[in-house]
């Protein structure tokens, strides 16, 4: 028995993994994979084998892998002090320090951030905050909360209920009461047919309007919307869907949550989404690239509106009752500015415009009129190609065929990881913001071959059927 053989032994025995089937693994029909190293924007696993991995860990590690400098950040912020709280108004420098920077990298009218550990959390904190402010306004039955079919805000019973994918939901009694959905902005599969993209913006608006009409606007607390739809598909809106979107909640006294976990820190070549789409957001919430995954940490970022009814409330009752052991943990925060520092220094926001614009633009050119992709799409850093049955026509693959799957697997066994979208067969792309133009040829020249291998397989097999 190898080192490895025993690993993947004590991993089936005792390591409950997220996101996977369960059965599989334990009985090792799922084999799985021990990552050893990674460095640039590759990573290499137990039998040596390299991968480019153009989805950086999990739209991530946007500095790339390996990065000493934040190691060392980590190293000496442990050596100094590793831990203390932040209750009750105790602080340390560093997380003083990444709360102005993070205000000075946030739209305009932010005013305070709230650290959590996860996306997740924070978008709870989110959803509680917005519960707590229409309690001290005096509406105690502003409550309900909107996002969209196919958007993505984590797994807790709150956000997984505000995550608009079906298998979030089922087994859990999700969704919450709480929570309406509306209809995802994606011209390419939700309009209906002969609908131009124009039309498909009043669409989703006329759709939104008759939410609100029937739950009433005096129910309604919140909207929450990532500014480019990341696990549902990457799925940039629509041209003018956001200014549109935004009127009808200013109309009807409804905050906006900006989820900037993907999009915030330079994914799509802007310093967040709301910047890139002119969104206006009361409350943001940012994850993955503030630390580039080096450590586990997330924000809620208040706007000046939100901020001064929190106040309020403290006169008025005391302290707000919300607070995790690890808010603001020095170690992270630490992590966060080194990274930062990089994201800055090196101009990888730029990068990912230019090198980003690179990628779409290739993309484009080897699948536009790839038989078996329907549509190419995304913004900066981040696309995907959506595979189709017949493009024209916009029907997709009987989903027992697992293309999205194939495809995927295809191009991992040509060195490249691209993610097999959850929701329909799609493979995403979000590489670290690190990546050259001599890497994305490399990206796109490894996808067409297992694009291709996958197309003449299904012709194949619809050929014999
Ligand atoms: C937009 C968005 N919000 C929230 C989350 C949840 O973050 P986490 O997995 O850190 O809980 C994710 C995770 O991918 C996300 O993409």
């Amino acid at each position: 028995m190898t080192q490895f053989d025993q690993l993947f032994s004590a991993d089936r025995a005792h390591f409950m993994h997220p996101s996977t089937h369960a059965h599989d693994h334990a009985s090792g029909a799922l084999p799985g994979r021990i990552v050893t190293g990674a460095k640039g924007i590759r990573i290499e696993d137990h039998q040596g084998k390299s991968f480019i991995d153009a989805f950086a860990g999990l739209y991530c590690v946007n500095i790339g892998y390996g990065r000493t400098e934040v190691a060392d950040a980590i190293y000496e912020q442990a050596k100094k002090l590793a831990y203390y709280h932040t209750y009750v108004g105790h602080s340390t420098d560093t997380i003083i320090e990444l709360s102005s920077r993070i205000i000075d990298w946030s739209p305009k009218g932010m005013k305070k951030v709230y650290y959590g550990m996860s996306g997740s959390d924070a978008n709870e904190t989110q959803i509680k905050i917005v519960w707590y402010y229409n309690n001290v306004k005096g509406r105690p039955n502003k409550k309900k909360i909107i996002s969209r079919q196919r958007g993505y805000h984590g797994s807790g019973i709150v956000t997984g209920s505000l995550t608009g994918l079906p298998s979030f939901h089922q087994h859990f009694d999700l969704p919450i009461d709480r929570v309406k959905h509306t209809v995802c902005p994606h011209w390419y599969r939700q309009a209906p047919a002969g609908m131009s993209e124009a039309q498909f913006v009043d669409y989703c608006v006329e759709e939104l309007e008759k939410l609100i009409a029937k739950e009433g606007a005096d129910t309604i607390a919140a909207f929450i919307g990532e500014p480019v739809m990341g696990t549902g598909g990457i799925l940039p809106p629509p041209a003018g869907y956001w200014p549109a979107i935004q009127k009808v909640l200013k109309k009807h006294d409804i905050l906006l949550i900006s989820d900037e976990v993907v999009c915030g820190f330079g994914r799509l070549g802007s310093k967040m989404g709301a910047q890139h789409f002119g969104i206006e957001p009361d409350l943001i919430t940012v994850a993955k690239g503030l630390t580039s995954a080096y450590a586990p940490l997330s924000a809620v970022i208040v706007g000046e509106k939100v901020w001064d009814v929190i106040a309020q409330g403290s006169q008025e009752h005391g302290p707000m009752g919300h607070g995790w052991t690890y808010s603001g943990h020095p170690v992270c925060a630490a992590a966060a500015l080194a990274n930062l520092d990089i994201l800055q220094r090196e101009n990888l926001m730029q990068n990912a415009a230019e090198v980003g614009g690179y990628l779409q633009q290739q993309l484009h050119s080897a699948f536009d009129s790839h038989p078996l992709v329907g549509e190419v799409r995304g913004c900066g850093m981040l696309a995907a190609l959506e595979f189709m049955a017949h493009k024209e026509e916009r029907r997709p693959f009987d989903a027992a065929l697992k293309v999205g799957p194939r495809v995927s697997a295809a191009a991992l066994q040509h060195g490249l990881i691209a993610r097999a979208m959850p929701h329909g067969d799609m493979l995403g792309f979000a590489p670290p913001l690190v990546t050259t133009r001599a890497e994305v040829d490399e990206i796109v020249k490894l996808t067409k071959a297992a694009v291709d291998e996958v197309a003449s397989q299904v012709l194949k097999e619809s050929a014999a059927a």
